[in-house]
């Protein structure tokens, strides 16, 4: 991840534009719009240019002359000159922001876009924190830098070209005085440059640690009190945020090093300008005109000198945060569809494994293999295993979150992979262990798979779910719930994603141990609902307890990753000893009770 540290630092230059040419498509819609920004800065550059030579006029002229009348068209010339540069400057910093505005939003939707069809496996690996950074903070520094920075590069160089050329025609000894002393000035700013591309990059990366942090122990603020472990969470933060700010000062105080240097570099020029140029006047081998326009021009330098140090760290950070985006952008989503992908509208609900073995991306040893299973259409299997056996796994192989890594998944006879994706996970409806609600109404949780859903439908889900308790909310289905709204109990949150999974009936229900926070009441309400439901649909549900259990036609039992045993519930307990391992618990505290 840390790539862009590991190019040598000759290649600075380089390397950040390479980096900023990757936005060319995402700038091309507005190349138009900016094309005339630069244009207008340019022209009242121009005209701001052509102010000293007027003065050199008035003062050669009509000044030398006592020559009162001459002034007034010459006034005239520079008021227009000073009021088109005026207009054209407005005009500029009226349309910059819109264009680079626009573009970060285009830049912001498509990583979103492109996030959404990344699969689990992505985010597994990436954290949460560093995503939110590139999303946000590394866009709003892209835009920073197109709709203000490259413009102003653009322009200080055309200003640097045009004036120093002006000020070798004006007097050509002082203008290459001028140039030679320069120099070495472009060469600190190409030291200066390859040390803060190191640096910014670091701080990027630290502020996606951070935001990592911030949203862990947001998430995690239960349990971290529970354990009361503030302190422990509190100093986390404090190393981090500390390295940052230590990291940041870094950056500053050599901004702060070059600005010195760039800030004092004009005064100085313009006391060798004075010297050099004084002798030459008294001597009357050029005008006075000329020397004071030579100073004018040259002071139409100092704001391109002096931004240059800030332009380049600007520059510096977009291309790092370019970097950063693209490192996201370029990760190909693994799970899409094939060239030309099989519709399917309503599929039977005939699925089978065969020989299906899984290993998670970068895992060294498979959680799954050798997986033969059918389950035919409107029958229930249920998944029986030890924690860790690798159910959840098998359950996430079926809607395709992760792609078996042998053999093969069919769904009425066709590999799954085969399938349009969507039209796929629309087959599929899925209930997880940890029930995830998003910060919106009940009723959009619930028809969050199904947007068009019916108010019968919904009402039928619900009696599914048994989740009447929704219309006990303070707003009923429009009660907000998830991070942000009112937060429900654990066996509520479990219902009302059971809800979800079986809302409009689809063919294929995959529950993930869909019950396990009901207490025995409502768990035997919402069974003697759900075979209702599961009697019309093919079913895999991942079961810990008997009574689950009982809702299915036929067990497979997993053990370490492979199916040990299929059968009925009876037959296996009878003759199964590790399945009677795992449920016998359960069920003598049944016979007892
Ligand atoms: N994203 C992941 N990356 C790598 N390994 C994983 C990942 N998720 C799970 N595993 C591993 O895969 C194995 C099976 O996990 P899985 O969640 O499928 O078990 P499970 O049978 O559902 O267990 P439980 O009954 O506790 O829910 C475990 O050893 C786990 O460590
Ligand atoms: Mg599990």
């Amino acid at each position: 991840m840390n790539s862009a540290d590991s190019s040598p630092a000759g290649l600075a230059p380089a390397h950040r534009a390479l980096s900023l040419w990757r936005l060319r498509p995402f700038v091309q819609p507005y190349l138009g719009h900016l094309t005339l920004m630069t244009t207008a800065a340019l022209l009242a550059t121009l005209a701001g240019a052509v102010l000293p030579l007027v003065t050199r006029q008035v003062i050669d002229g009509p000044i030398r002359h006592h020559d009162r009348g001459a002034v007034i068209p010459l006034g005239l010339l520079a008021l227009g000159f000073g009021l088109v540069e005026a207009v054209l400057v407005f005009l500029r910093r009226w349309t910059m922001s819109a264009s680079a505005l626009r573009l970060e939003s285009d830049l912001r939707q498509a990583l979103y876009r492109h996030l959404q069809r990344m699969p689990i496996s992505f985010h597994d690996h990436w954290q949460s924190g560093q995503v939110v950074a590139r999303t946000i903070s590394d866009l709003s520094q892209i835009r920073r830098f197109i709709g203000f920075g490259l413009i102003f590069m653009v322009v200080n160089s055309a200003t640097f070209v045009i004036v120093g050329t002006m000020l070798i025609i004006t007097d050509p000894p002082l203008g290459l005085l001028v140039l030679a002393c320069s120099a070495p000035l472009a060469w600190i700013m190409y030291r200066f440059e390859t040390g803060y591309r190191s640096r910014s990059r670091r701080v990027q990366e630290k502020q996606g640690d951070l935001a990592t942090l911030v949203e862990e122990s947001s998430g995690g603020m239960r349990t971290i009190k529970a354990f009361g472990r503030r302190d422990l969470v509190q100093d986390r933060f404090h190393d981090q945020a500390t390295r940052l700010r230590d990291l940041e000062l870094g950056k500053v105080r050599l901004l702060a090093m070059i600005w010195a240097i760039v800030e004092s570099q004009p005064q100085l020029l313009l006391a060798a300008i004075m010297l050099a140029g004084s002798y030459p006047v008294v001597h009357g081998t050029i005008t006075l005109g000329t020397l004071v326009a030579f100073v004018a021009l040259f002071l139409l330098l100092v704001w391109p000198i002096e931004s240059m140090g800030w332009l380049l760290a600007t520059a510096q950070e977009a291309s790092t945060a370019t970097d950063r985006v693209f490192e996201v952008l370029d990760a190909e989503p693994a799970i899409v569809d094939r060239p030309h992908p099989m519709p399917l509208v309503r599929s039977t609900g005939l699925l089978r494994f065969h020989n299906v073995g899984f290993t998670y991306p970068g895992a060294a040893r498979p959680v799954l293999h050798g997986i033969n299973l059918t389950i035919e259409p409107g029958e229930t299997l249920a998944l029986v295993g030890s924690t860790g056996a690798g159910k959840t796994s098998l359950a996430m192989l079926v809607p395709r979150l992760y792609d078996v890594t042998s053999g093969r998944i069919t769904l009425d006879r066709h590999d799954i992979r085969d399938i349009r994706l969507t039209d796929l996970r629309r087959q599929v409806g899925m209930a997880f262990e940890e029930p995830t609600l998003f910060s919106a109404s009940v009723r959009e949780n619930l028809t969050f798979g199904l947007a068009g859903a019916t108010d019968d439908q919904v009402a039928e889900a619900l009696e599914v779910a048994q989740a009447g308790f929704v219309h006990e909310l303070p707003w009923g289905l429009a009660t907000r719930v998830g991070e942000q709204g009112l937060t429900l109990s654990g066996g509520q949150r479990q219902r009302l994603a059971l809800a979800r999974a079986v809302l409009g009936r689809p063919p294929l229900v995959v529950l993930d141990d869909p019950l396990s926070a009901l207490d025995v009441h409502t768990e035997a309400r919402v069974e003697r609902a759900l075979r209702a439901v599961l009697a019309g649909t093919t079913g895999l549900v991942v079961a810990h307890r008997a009574s689950t259990v009982l809702l299915a036609d036929r067990v497979a039992l997993l053990v370490d990753g492979t199916i040990a045993a299929v059968g009925s519930h009876h037959d296996l307990l009878a003759g199964d000893p590790v399945y009677r391992n795992l449920l016998s618990a359960e069920a003598e505290l049944g016979a007892a009770s």
